[in-house]
């Protein structure tokens, strides 16, 4: 079991890039394996989570070449040769891993295939909730079992001729968003979804760019069964949930400058951006790619940061940067409060509990609640030990947490990081390596803790 040791910053790269985009990679590999044709996939993210679709796919008939690996290990190009909507009944139950995209997403592709597979995954996704997806799929007519009340994996799924629905989703949820989608896609007539919040549309955006119609109508999406998906080459912009790492580092150094390059800036995602710049942050992004998924650049410049309020509509789009998003409350004068967010306790862990109970070991004050937690923050931070609990984004988050702390942060446990970011640590070494030159100014010095300030600028 992997342990990684974080230390007080010592350096803010003038750019970085980060690996592609999860959520997009997931969905370029299993669509295009629906197609009928070859699709070429450049910056597949190489993750365990990814990785677990790739193989589905690749067990469900598709072929998958991996043509390159980029140098640095943050992407694959990728020759995915699909063999149309009919897939094969795979030999053996499909390992989704850790991955709950995987899981959901072919859960809706599966419900309409005429032939019974077993889903099965890792500890912590075998406690994860799918009745959220068997229940929509069971009234569009698939045979779906799983454990318990949660209809939790291992899932049977014995898929067959499926009837359009509309459903308002329960959770705002794009995961089941799109498992009900991709069913409708197989689907006699018109299956419409209505959500209660908008949840990334990544599932929409890249049907379109195979050639498949969705009409959104401000909270319903509508897709008409029938549709055949074309075959066509795409590009995966970085991930904008793993620049959110980066994002917060720079943000929380008054002075401090960095670019994030080409990252995926779809505004069902940006809403990390909008959080930091009302905490004080310089933000601005640059969008070079307008078609299918926006991409561009980012500039970050640090600033005091100051507490704010994240919830309501706004917490969809910022799911997955909350644990970050708390790091960077710890590191803001006053009191941060996130609400609407119980999401988070059926994540990788209890993201909640998790943070919170970081945090405190760190000696941030937090209120915890059902639906999120309320964090004081502007105070220093001690260095500590404590656990991922085997979910990646806790894992990275206590690291930039543990750059502003006092010591040596150590976080046990991981290895669960190549679920979302390989090359992390890598990274982060960037960040910490004394060997590299602070081109942080010194004005920025002054303004930090004077442990961190020492570190940097022992004269100081
Ligand atoms: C994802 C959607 C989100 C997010 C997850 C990836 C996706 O989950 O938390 O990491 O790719 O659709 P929910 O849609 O269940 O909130």
């Amino acid at each position: 079991m992997s342990i990684l040791q974080s230390r007080p910053l010592k350096h803010i790269p003038v750019e970085i890039s980060v690996p592609g985009d999860k959520s997009i990679s997931h969905r370029s590999v299993m669509f295009a394996g629906l197609c009928e044709g070859v699709t070429h996939i450049d910056n597949f993210l190489p993750s365990d989570d990814c990785l677990a679709s790739l193989k589905a796919m690749i067990a469900l008939g598709a072929d998958v070449e991996i043509l390159e690996s980029a140098a640095d290990g943050k992407g694959l190009k990728l020759c995915v040769t699909g063999h149309g909507m009919k897939l094969r009944e795979p030999a053996t139950p499909i390992d989704c891993g850790n991955s709950g995209t995987t899981m959901r997403l072919l859960s809706g592709i599966l419900a309409a295939q005429p032939f019974e597979c077993q889903l099965f995954g890792d500890d912590s996704l075998s406690k994860r909730p799918m009745k959220r997806v068997a229940d929509p799929l069971t009234l569009m007519g698939a045979h779906i079992e799983g454990h318990g009340d949660k209809i939790c994996a291992p899932l049977i799924i014995r898929g067959g001729e499926l009837q359009p629905i509309t459903y308002p989703l329960p959770v705002a949820s794009a995961q089941v968003k799109s498992a009900v989608l991709l069913a409708g896609l197989q689907a006699r007539g018109k299956t419409t979804v209505i959500e209660p919040a908008f949840t990334r549309d990544h599932t929409e955006r890249l049907l379109a760019h195979f050639g498949i119609k969705t009409m959104r109508d401000a909270l319903s999406v509508t897709i008409y069964g029938g549709q055949k998906p074309q075959a066509r080459d795409l590009t995966v912009p970085g991930d904008i949930s793993s620049a959110a790492f980066w994002m917060v580092a720079a943000a929380a150094v008054p002075g401090a400058q960095i670019t994030i390059r080409n990252v995926g800036l779809n505004p069902t995602r940006t809403g990390v951006i909008n959080v930091l710049l009302r905490m004080g942050a310089q933000i601005q992004d640059f969008v070079q790619e307008h078609e299918g998924e926006p991409a561009g650049n980012i500039v970050i410049k640090g600033g005091d940061l100051n507490a704010t309020v994240i919830g309501g509509m706004e917490i969809p789009n910022v799911i997955d940067e909350l644990p970050i998003l708390a790091v960077a409350a710890a590191l803001a004068r006053g009191q941060t409060i996130i609400r609407d967010a119980r999401e988070l306790r059926v994540k990788e862990t209890d993201r909640i509990a998790a943070v919170a109970h970081n945090l405190r070991l760190m000696g941030v004050p937090v209120d915890e609640f059902e639906d999120g937690m309320e964090i004081t923050g502007g105070g220093p931070l001690k260095a500590a030990e404590m656990d991922s609990y085997g979910d990646h984004r806790i894992a990275m988050a206590f690291a930039i947490a543990g750059m502003f702390a006092n010591g040596v942060t150590v976080i046990n446990n991981t290895d669960c990081i190549a679920t979302s970011y390989p090359g992390f640590e890598r990274d982060l070494a960037l960040f910490l390596n004394e060997s590299n030159t602070p081109d942080v100014p010194v004005d920025v010095i002054s303004r930090m803790p004077r442990k961190v300030a020492e570190r940097l600028h022992p004269t100081q």
